[in-house]
């Protein structure tokens, strides 16, 4: 069975640089100040691993962690 992934948003370094919510609109959020946060609990679903590892790749504030279940 593959691995589940889960994204997780560091809320101190997360600087409102919303790459993660153009590059993966399925699996964040922002807030209304533009801080992002993993929607939901962050699982992400079947078929999206790509776009997560994407998103943590292009945070520039490296706040982004994509963890394997
Ligand atoms: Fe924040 Fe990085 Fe997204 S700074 S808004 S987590 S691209």
């Amino acid at each position: 069975m593959a691995e589940r992934l889960k994204v997780h948003v560091d809320p101190d370094k997360c600087q409102g640089h919303a790459r993660c919510k153009a590059l993966a609109p399925e699996l964040f959020e922002l807030d209304e100040y533009g801080n992002a946060h993993e929607a939901g609990d962050g699982t992400v679903p079947a078929g999206l691993e790509d776009k997560a590892w994407l998103a943590k790749s292009n945070c520039p504030e490296i706040a982004i962690d994509v963890t394997e279940e």
